[in-house]
């Protein structure tokens, strides 16, 4: 590791990815590699588990290798045996370590012989990490059951036993069996025709991380929104859905003649139950999304331009590691902006560029010097802790400041021929690097120095001289604001009759943190803001009311909670709460309502925010 960070300071020499070992995965891919796994596995809902056959097809890297290492998390292994060219099989021999909190349970298959194909016969455990499990009293349409995936970053180890890393990526297919009207989804072409008899085949010819490996099945409707692309979603919201994603074939021509062909083949759109932990998932031919971005007026569609950008940035050049997930998140952020503005304008492109700076700026100096560099020092990273506000915002802002500098036309050619020249491998900062001196900052002298490009990507805080877009209407939003505050501007004269969800964000975004409650009250009289359907604008507003001592508000923001399970749009409110001993007493009834509706991961934070709040208070 000290290694990889001193060459990366240094002469950026090739491959370094050799070199970098994952250290979220036990996995060792300089010994042999998982090219192409085949599953076959039945989804058991009473039992809340996938149980059948996971079959890997192997490349044997050192000769002298004595076995295969594998990441495992909960799992129930049956049996591993060696398949034969000649159709016959042998038993393995195996050992499960015991499990570690973050990494799982170490899998070593002892095969001296190096089989080309291995054999694991498995069921996951119903308290998988990365499946969730719903009745149908916990969906909307309440009549079928409902199971969904969310691998990223290191969950995929909790339903298929494999090399975990984004550094090993391989082909796959699948057959998946189910009850009957149940329909099962996974990353990977989807037939919209296919009838819902209980047997589904996938096939996944690109090669992809584990962490883009995705399944969902439920009682799940489908309508097409263009020729290559559908939303899927419960029949009774797939309509709405349908017409607030009704733009995604004209993102996806957007996308395509800034970076070149789309290579997926379709992209649908499965919107989950609000359980869903994130906003959206960028599994291959089938993005996961949030339904709390279904507010009616399509103002949270960047939603859907970022996962499509991951189609480039992130399925296409995968960030090698977690510790280089801005490659990832920071690319696609800005590449969402492109599409945002080439499709909705550049007002609106500007205003969420903006939202999150503003807040990046507001954050970044309060967080440990190695989580505010876009690369951090490898050394006490976890694959959580990589991912931050500084992958996506200071990343996005680093690639925004590159076609400042160099102009579109330069910069687009640029990042066109990345997509291409790295197109299906997975890299790390530096190898990113060792492409964009010689593309870009080489090549059109006197537009930055590279010293400046060291700043950036291993440098804390943000680059004194970086620039951001204007915004009248956020101005305007500023002043008010502080007259608002100064008592010499009444709730009533804010002019927000007209103002869109970002106008909203970003006007309580930077309200203070203790906003007196008087002022909330005058606020929320004039612009109802308790019980607002439009979940961004809720998160907001409910911690500002919980922070301002208002308890009037508690119910509403205990139903926010307890309808939505999203960790960004949930934890703000169970944060704002386990402040005071009387909120922390409440969030703790309000879990104890809402948990078993709770994705694993969204159980796990809420429960680390209450251990955190009560130890703060001893
Ligand atoms: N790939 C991420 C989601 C993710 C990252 C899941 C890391 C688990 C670990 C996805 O593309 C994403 O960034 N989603 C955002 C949406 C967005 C518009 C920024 C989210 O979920 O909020
Ligand atoms: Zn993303």
């Amino acid at each position: 590791m000290r290694l990889l960070s001193l060459l990366a300071l240094g002469t950026l020499m090739l491959p370094l990815a050799a070199l970098a070992a994952d250290p979220d995965s036990y996995a060792q891919p300089d010994q042999v590699r998982i090219t192409h796994l085949d599953l076959d596995l039945t989804i058991d809902f009473p039992r809340k588990q996938l149980e059948g056959v996971a079959t890997l097809t192997l490349d044997w890297k050192n000769p002298d290798a004595p076995s295969l290492v594998l990441d495992t998390r909960d799992l129930k292994i049956a049996s591993i045996e060696a398949l034969h060219g000649n159709g016959k099989s042998s038993p393995l021999n195996y050992v499960l370590s015991p499990p570690d909190k973050a990494l799982g349970s170490k899998l070593t298959v002892t095969a001296p012989n190096h089989p080309q194909r291995v054999r694991i016969v498995y069921a996951t455990s119903p308290a998988a990490t990365g499946l969730q499990w719903l009745g149908p009293a916990q969906t909307a349409d309440g009549k079928l059951p409902f199971m969904f995936s969310q691998s990223e970053s290191i969950h995929a180890r909790s339903w298929v036993p494999l090399q975990d890393s984004p550094a090993v990526r391989f082909t796959y297919d699948a057959h998946i069996s189910a009850p009957k009207d149940i329909r099962v989804l996974m990353s990977a072409i989807n037939d919209a025709r296919h009838p819902l008899d209980g047997n589904f085949s996938f096939d996944q010819p690109h090669p992809i991380p584990a962490y883009l490996l995705a399944i969902a099945a439920g009682g799940i409707a489908v309508k097409e929104t263009g020729p290559r692309s559908a939303v899927y979603a419960e029949p009774s919201v797939v309509d709405k859905a349908t017409h607030e994603f009704e733009d995604t074939e004209k993102m996806l021509a957007t996308a395509e003649k800034l970076y070149g062909p789309y290579r997926w083949g379709r992209y649908d759109i499965l919107v989950l139950p609000p359980s869903f932990p994130y906003g959206g998932m960028e599994n291959p031919d089938m993005t996961f999304a949030t339904p709390t971005v279904l507010v009616g007026d399509k103002s949270l569609v960047s939603l859907v331009a970022h996962e499509l950008a991951h189609s480039w940035a992130g399925n296409l050049v995968t960030a090698a590691s977690w510790r280089d997930i801005w490659l990832n998140e920071g690319v696609t952020t800005y590449v969402q902006g492109r599409i945002t503005e080439a499709l909705y304008g550049k007002a609106l492109a500007d205003e969420e560029a903006l939202l999150s700076a503003r807040a990046l700026q507001k954050d970044i100096a309060d967080m440990p010097a190695n989580a505010q560099k876009l690369a951090p020092d490898p050394r006490g990273v976890g694959a959580d802790d990589a991912l931050s506000d500084v992958a996506y915002d200071k990343g996005s802002w680093f690639m925004r400041t590159l076609e400042q500098r160099f102009g579109r036309r330069a910069f687009d050619a640029y990042l066109k021929g990345y997509f291409n020249h790295f197109a299906f491998q997975s890299i790390t900062t530096e190898q990113m690097l060792a492409y964009l001196k010689p593309q870009l900052i080489d090549r059109y002298p006197g537009k930055m120095r590279w010293a400046e490009v060291k700043a950036w990507v291993y440098g804390t805080g943000i680059p004194k001289d970086a620039t951001l877009p204007d915004s009248p209407r956020f101005d305007t939003i500023d002043r008010e604001r502080k007259a608002f505050l100064a008592g010499t501007l009444g709730a009533d004269e804010i002019e927000a009759k007209g103002w869109n969800t970002q106008e909203w964000m970003y006007f309580l975004d930077r309200l203070p943190d203790v906003t007196p409650s008087g002022k909330l009250g005058e606020l929320d009289a004039t612009w109802h803001l308790t019980g607002t359907p439009n979940a961004e604008i809720g998160m907001r507003w409910y911690s500002h009311a919980i922070a301002g001592g208002d308890t009037s508000v508690w119910p509403a923001a205990a139903a926010h909670m307890i309808r939505i399970g999203r960790l960004y749009l949930t934890l703000p409110l169970y944060k704002a709460f386990a402040r005071t001993p009387q909120g922390l007493a409440y969030a703790e009834r309000v879990y104890a309502q809402a948990k078993p509706g709770y994705h694993p991961l969204t159980q796990q934070a809420v429960e680390a925010i209450f251990v955190k709040a009560r130890k703060g208070s001893h």
